[in-house]
């Protein structure tokens, strides 16, 4: 078991695919079995560009947290809904730039947390949460000793609040990021981004496709405008939200003309 992981040990359901699994095939990995697989392919068939945007996405993470590490000197990082990259982990690359930078990981796929127990087991700056990242009570509570709380927690929301559905309640992802923001010290930060398109039937074809795969553990592609009520109450870092490949890009981004035109992530950094 990872540092400080608080199982609830449920059994890896391999027939059902798993948007961790997905995910992790999306961008070359071998965690993920057939139904997986056979759902990425029809999810391409609607979107042809989702391997583009997974790349981009995990791009737009590594260059976050570097950036928040360097220059906005946080080293603590909560992210939510964490998956099964096998290389350039959050943790990996914010002790890059800071050998004593914390991070907490929180995701509840089986198949997430036994690859985490595999790789993260001699880290101690590292910690793994069992729970649904809505849980914020209780994963407030499991990361009590873990980090300083007088000192800046970046909260990480990538391409995991597409995941979770509107509930119109507390359970809703928009209502998840402000009690998250709220619970922070000064001078934190939320780092988020998500699915969108302009097209009402990519939005309805992915979602309803996504919530049919998982067994309706999927939630909603969104338009930009909706990504911009994660944000309601922070300071947005410049450039503000956009499509993140140009969220202050290493090297110059690709064209328009070369980019995904059915869905975008959309997104970015503020200060809480
Ligand atoms: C698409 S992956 C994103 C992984 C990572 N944030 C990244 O950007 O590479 C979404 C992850 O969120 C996790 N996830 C989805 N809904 C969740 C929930 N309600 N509670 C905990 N984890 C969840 C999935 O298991 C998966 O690992």
């Amino acid at each position: 078991m990872a540092h400080g992981e608080k199982s609830q040990s449920r059994p890896i359901d391999m027939n059902t695919p798993s948007a961790a699994r997905m995910y992790d095939w999306l961008l070359g990995g071998s965690e993920n079995f057939q139904p997986d697989r056979d759902a990425c392919v029809k999810l391409l068939g609607i979107t042809p560009t989702i391997q583009q945007l997974a790349r981009t996405s995990r791009a737009f993470l590594r260059r976050a947290v570097r950036i928040l590490v360097k220059e906005f000197e946080v080293t603590q990082f909560l992210e939510h809904g964490s998956g099964l990259p096998t290389r350039d982990n959050v943790h990996e690359v914010a002790q890059r730039a800071n050998p004593n930078a914390k991070v907490a990981y929180v995701d509840n796929d089986p198949m997430v947390l036994a690859h985490a127990r595999t790789t993260l087991h001699e880290n101690s700056n590292v910690m793994v949460i069992d729970r649904d990242v809505r849980d914020t009570a209780e994963i407030l509570e499991a990361t009590a000793d873990f980090f300083d709380w007088t000192q800046p927690i970046a909260a990480l929301f990538v391409s995991v609040l597409d995941c979770l559905r509107d509930t119109g309640d507390d359970r809703d992802p928009a209502a998840l990021v402000k009690r998250v923001a709220a619970s922070l010290p000064a001078g934190s930060y939320v780092v988020a981004c998500q699915l969108v398109s302009d097209n009402p039937v990519v939005r309805e074809k992915v979602t309803t496709l996504m919530a049919e795969a998982t067994n309706n553990s999927w939630g909603r592609v969104r338009q930009s405008h909706e990504v911009r009520r994660y944000f309601e109450g922070m300071e947005i870092e410049p450039p503000g939200l956009v499509d993140i490949a140009d969220w202050r890009p290493d090297t110059p981004p690709p064209p328009l003309s070369l980019r995904p035109k059915d869905c975008r992530e959309w997104g970015g950094v503020a200060r809480v």
